[in-house]
């Protein structure tokens, strides 16, 4: 079993986080200025995550917050490696810093992330791009402090990558962008090597946070006043077989709705082979659970399919999708879909689209195959050209578009509890909706932070549009 990362280590990362605070309150006091950092952050919210925690340590060790690169004496790229163009932007960034830094000797310059558990992208960096002071990754971001000692008391450029997780740091501190929206990782890394993702590889094998350390988390968040709160993993139905299969995701869902507060649960991502019957009853008698069900599917063709190793067939998903919304009447069901996998024939992409019109989504987020290093699909002969791959991909949109813009107006009319998130374009509002749709309406500011009754007056494909409701 996993434990939490040794005390000792945390305990010598604080004391780092201390020495660089003293080390930037002297320069503050001496200059009249403090230190600014960015991390910005690509990819999934198990990256946005392991931000809040960078950005929490950030502030322990004394750095204000920076508003844009300009203004920043530490920069942190916190990567992702799902797709090549995820990466293209990466490069295309740190490129865009070589002068920053020739400016500004004591800009500080770090990656992190997914990117950096691969050990061609750590040699690309340490060899070519010299303006690079640090790299972790996302087994080792905790040793944040000590890497910034490091550099600010001797220059030491350093690379501290490991392989797998041996241990969960708990308790770091926290400083999350929203103070009504949080991520609270339930699993750490994934085991299903699905043929064309790099995630095993990035984020290594599966571990579960122990049941205390989760709902100990979320308590708090609630009593601070954050309204939703997404529970992450890779693939949340396994959560527990690491810790002996008890309690499970369905039994952790229902420990977690038991804590009260006006607040809302959501949870990514499901792997439909593990989606139980138990998680949807557990959803549906739930308090605090919103209906809305992330499910990739990923392909309408069982011969894909096996290729991808999903281990499910399309019929097989049709099911549980009926019996999620059999469960739940009023469910939003979201997916992924991959077009243009190696092999994928035009014949199967029919069959795609097929279970996208049969199945009707409520949205849908849609990729064209791309290549990853390390994954079994690397290799796989039958590369779909790209200009066919783009083809797919903008048919598939079109219908789901469709489908989306008919789902978004059976709103109409009805009033629906909008989490009122900031203030949006023209003047409105902007919130979600407990389906996790994005919504715009009128009010004061006054309702930022709070649920409102919005009744829905206009659909749009990606947007909904209300007014306030007096009624509830
Ligand atoms: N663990 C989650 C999601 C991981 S990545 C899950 O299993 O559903 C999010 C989505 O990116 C995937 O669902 C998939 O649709 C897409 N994706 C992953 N690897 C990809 C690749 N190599 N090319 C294109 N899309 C990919
Ligand atoms: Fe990738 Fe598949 Fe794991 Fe999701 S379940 S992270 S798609 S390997
Ligand atoms: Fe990207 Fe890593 Fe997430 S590869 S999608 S940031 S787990």
């Amino acid at each position: 079993m996993i434990q939490p990362v040794d005390r000792q280590e945390l305990q010598r990362q604080r004391q780092h986080m201390q020495a660089v605070r003293s080390l930037l309150d002297a320069e503050h006091l001496a200059t009249g200025r403090r230190r600014a950092a960015l991390i910005e952050t690509y990819g999934c919210q198990q990256n946005e995550a392991d931000s809040d925690r960078m950005r929490g340590m950030l502030a322990e060790m004394g750095f204000a917050p920076a508003e844009d690169r300009a203004q920043a004496d530490l920069i942190l790229f916190n990567t992702c490696a799902i797709r090549e163009h995820a990466e293209l932007r990466v490069f295309g960034n740190i490129g865009a810093l070589k002068h920053q830094k020739q400016r500004n000797p004591n800009l500080m310059l770090g990656i992190t992330g997914c990117m950096m558990q691969q050990p061609h992208r750590v040699e690309e960096i340490l060899s070519k791009y010299g303006q690079v002071d640090f790299i972790l990754g996302t087994h080792t971001f905790y040793l944040l402090p000590g890497v910034i000692l490091g550099l600010l008391q001797e220059g030491r450029r350093q690379a501290l990558v490991a392989e797998r997780t041996d241990a969960i740091p708990e308790d770091l501190p926290v400083r999350r962008e929203s103070a009504h929206k949080a991520w609270v990782t339930v699993m750490y890394g994934c085991n299903n090597f699905c043929a064309y993702c790099v995630v095993p590889h990035t984020r290594g094998r599966e571990i579960s946070r122990r049941p205390e350390h989760i709902l100990g988390e979320v308590r708090g968040l609630v009593l601070e006043g954050c309204r939703d709160i997404t529970l992450l993993g890779q693939n949340v139905n396994s959560y527990g077989r690491d810790l002996g299969g008890e309690p499970d995701f369905a039994d952790l869902l229902a420990d977690i709705d038991k804590i009260e507060g006006d607040y809302r649960l959501r949870f990514m991502t499901s792997h439909p082979k593990d989606a139980t019957q138990k998680l949807f009853d557990a959803m549906a008698n739930s308090v605090h659970v919103a209906r809305q069900l992330h499910l990739p599917v990923q392909s309408g063709s069982d011969r894909v399919l096996a290729a991808m190793n999903r281990r499910y067939t399309a019929a097989a998903y049709a099911e549980l999708a009926a019996r999620a919304r059999a469960a739940m009447p009023d469910l939003v069901l979201t997916s992924d879909i991959i077009v243009g996998f190696p092999g994928e024939t035009e014949q199967e992409f029919e069959e795609t689209l097929a279970l996208v019109r049969a199945l009707r989504f409520d949205a849908l987020f849609t990729f064209a195959f791309s290549r990853r290093k390390n994954t079994a699909a690397y290799t796989m002969k039958e590369q779909v050209p790209k200009e066919e791959k783009q083809r797919r991909l903008s048919r598939l949109m079109e219908v789901q578009q469709e489908i989306s813009l008919e789902k978004n107006r059976a709103h109409l009319g009805q009033v629906l509890s909008v989490l009122a998130e900031g203030p949006g374009k023209g003047g409105l509002l902007q919130g979600r909706t407990e389906g996790g749709k994005l919504c715009y309406f009128a009010g004061p500011q006054c309702l930022i932070g709070q649920f409102a009754p919005v009744r829905i007056t206009e659909a749009k494909t990606f947007v909904l549009y209300g007014e306030l409701s007096g009624s509830h």
